[in-house]
């Protein structure tokens, strides 16, 4: 007895000490030791950042999805072109649109100072991301920690794995599927465009012609829709910025799921959350309802997504700059 508890003992205290041995395991106080400052830093940057700019915590929180649905979540969106690495920045959803970079960068460099090479750009992201929801008024949760980062980027993966807002509602569940993730997922993660902006060029086949007939979409509320007109033009344009919920557009809360059953969801991908499937509808209408279950869900669902295959142990690296593999 005496015997085993000892044997426990010397187990924990091994275990503890050599993260490895959980083998892909991603954990809360993975830094607790290595750079106890590390959650602290991430965060009073990226309140500064978006003090400075509201729509930064929406670009920070779009970072870690783009990145996780691409190889999983190993900050690969995070390297810049170079040698035979082509940068997924250039990929169709991320090329004039992701943005935040240089607050990740701001980020890394405080944390090589504070402990070299010990915090991933990965885990950065995940952070960042939570960091960034708490701040506009989000849920919070405990992030899971220890991903390493890859040395390799794929611009095809970006382009292919990551939803189309003009993709079908199938296949926008069909990319949530092949990275684990459910239809209750979906929904709880769309809630991200509670917050944000998108451009023109994301949408505009709604306004004008939807199906290939010459009609805007008939989900879209027609005196919404023409008030996005005015400033979305048939050409031109395709830059200019529109909030995704138009009624809070910088506070994270469940408005995006009214503004849906209100027939003004921005994205065709957020509209078809009610339109095209039965289980969704319902989930649109209970976020809706009751914020709480949102908050509740979207903070599991977040978790789940961060575990997205991460690269652990010696199966990736840290990088000192995020922007570059290491030489
Ligand atoms: C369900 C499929 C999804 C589609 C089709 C989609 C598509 C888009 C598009 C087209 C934009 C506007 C980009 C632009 O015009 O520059 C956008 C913005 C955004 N997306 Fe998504 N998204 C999806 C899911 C998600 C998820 C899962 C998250 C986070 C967990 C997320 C977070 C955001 C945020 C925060 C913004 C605003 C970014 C900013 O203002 O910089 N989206 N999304
Ligand atoms: C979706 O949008 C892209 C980019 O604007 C366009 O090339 C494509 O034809 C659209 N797909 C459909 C099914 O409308
Ligand atoms: C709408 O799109 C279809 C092809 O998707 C095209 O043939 C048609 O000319 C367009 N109509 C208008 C009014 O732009």
């Amino acid at each position: 007895m005496a015997q085993s508890v000892s044997f426990l003992l010397v187990l924990t205290t091994l275990l503890a000490f050599a993260p490895f041995t959980f083998g892909g395991h991603l954990y809360p106080q993975f830094y607790d030791h290595s750079c106890p400052k590390a959650q602290q830093i991430v965060k009073s940057i990226v309140a500064k950042a978006v003090a400075k700019e509201a729509r930064m915590a929406a670009s920070l929180l779009r970072l870690h999805f783009h990145d996780c649905f691409v190889k999983g979540c190993d900050a690969s969106l995070l390297l810049d072109s170079s040698g035979s690495i082509v940068s997924e920045k250039r990929s169709n959803p991320n090329r004039n649109s992701a943005r935040g970079f240089e607050v990740i960068d701001e980020i890394k460099t405080a944390l090589e100072k504070e402990c070299p090479q010990t915090v991933s750009c990965a885990d950065i992201l995940a952070l960042a991301a939570r960091d960034s929801t708490v701040l506009t008024g989000g849920p919070s949760w405990k992030v899971p920690l220890g991903r390493k980062d890859s040395r390799g980027a794929s611009l095809s993966g970006s382009n292919n794995n990551i939803p189309a807002p003009n993709n079908t509602f199938q296949t926008i569940l069909t990319k949530f599927k092949l990275n684990g993730l459910n239809v209750v997922d979906l929904v709880a993660l769309s809630g991200s465009h509670t917050i944000g902006n998108s451009r023109c060029t994301s949408f505009r086949q709604r306004l004008y012609n939807q199906s290939g007939n010459g009609q805007p979409d008939y989900t879209l509320h027609p005196s919404y829709a023409a008030q996005l007109r005015t400033r979305c033009p048939r050409s031109g344009g395709d830059q200019n910025l529109f909030v995704l919920d138009f009624v809070s557009p910088t506070k994270f809360d469940n408005s995006y799921f009214k503004d849906i059953l209100a027939s003004k969801g921005l994205l065709n991908s957020d509209q078809v959350l009610l339109t095209k499937s039965e289980a969704s509808m319902d989930l649109v209408k209970k976020y809706a309802e009751n914020n709480e279950l949102f908050f509740e869900q979207f903070a599991k669902s977040m978790i789940k997504m961060g575990n997205v295959s991460p690269l652990t142990g010696p199966r990736g690296e840290v990088r000192k700059n995020c922007r570059k593999i290491n030489t």
